[in-house]
């Protein structure tokens, strides 16, 4: 998994940063491992949602020759993002969420892009969740509790952190990974059957301890994350 892409337009280098050297540098790092699976768990653009940034990202995905799946971010456009990765969906989409009955797990992406979910996808995850095994993983941009991140949180922190702890607390017997992005920095927050695991950027670390703005420019990474019938394994990889 990677995410918080943060690209710009051509020849843009946010905070100095040429993202999409470092995003295709950590890409290549990762293609290395030989995933089944890349997931883009969103943030992929640095302002807004942008139909050629997208498409330049699809080009890079596309090469890999590896399956993989784009969820949004905050900076992100669902509709435009279901148009150019997801063309076979006959109508466009408000939110973009879907889910894959893999052997072991069912694997559901969220669309959390407006800091929130419609009742309607709450109604839908709930059918996912209870559907599926006893591993659940889901993907969604915000981490859906709070992680203790001074400078993003008070502005930034999925608006329905309350909502999701009741979906979740109504299936005490199943335990739910969520894998997210959108604090750049590492960190697994547990609570009740969930852990929740936030992944570093492709672009910048936030530092978590100071209320101002404190990027982190020298670190970039990625998630691996190993399902199979018994457990669940994930690493951090930094890249150099
Ligand atoms: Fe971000």
């Amino acid at each position: 998994m990677l995410t918080d892409l943060h690209i710009d337009e051509e020849g843009e280098h946010p905070l100095g940063i040429d993202t999409r050297s470092n995003f295709i540098k950590v890409l290549h790092t990762s293609v290395g491992s030989g995933p089944d699976l890349i997931v883009l768990a969103g943030d992929l653009c640095n302002r807004v949602g942008d139909e050629q940034i997208y498409s330049w990202v699809k080009t890079q995905m596309d090469a890999t020759g590896i399956p993989y799946h784009c969820i949004a971010g905050n900076h992100d456009d669902p509709r435009l993002m279901c148009d150019i990765f997801y063309p076979a969906k006959n109508t466009s989409c408000d939110e973009l969420y879907y889910a894959h009955h893999e052997p072991f797990s069912p694997l559901i992406f969220l669309d959390s892009s407006e800091g929130s979910m419609t009742e309607t996808q709450y109604q839908w995850l709930s059918h996912e969740i209870s559907s599926g095994g006893i591993c659940v993983t889901i993907f969604m941009h915000h981490p859906p509790i709070l992680a203790g991140c001074k400078h993003v949180e008070p502005t930034y922190a999925f608006t329905q952190t309350e909502r999701f702890q009741l979906l979740c607390g109504a299936f005490p017997d199943k335990s739910i990974a969520i894998f997210c992005g959108h604090y750049h920095l590492e960190r697994t927050v547990q609570m009740k059957n969930q852990h929740v695991y936030i992944t570093p950027s492709t672009f910048i670390q936030i530092h978590p301890d100071f209320e101002e703005f404190r990027p982190q420019n020298d670190l970039i990474g990625y998630r691996e994350i190993l399902i199979n019938e018994d457990k669940m394994i994930t690493n951090v990889i930094y890249v150099t």
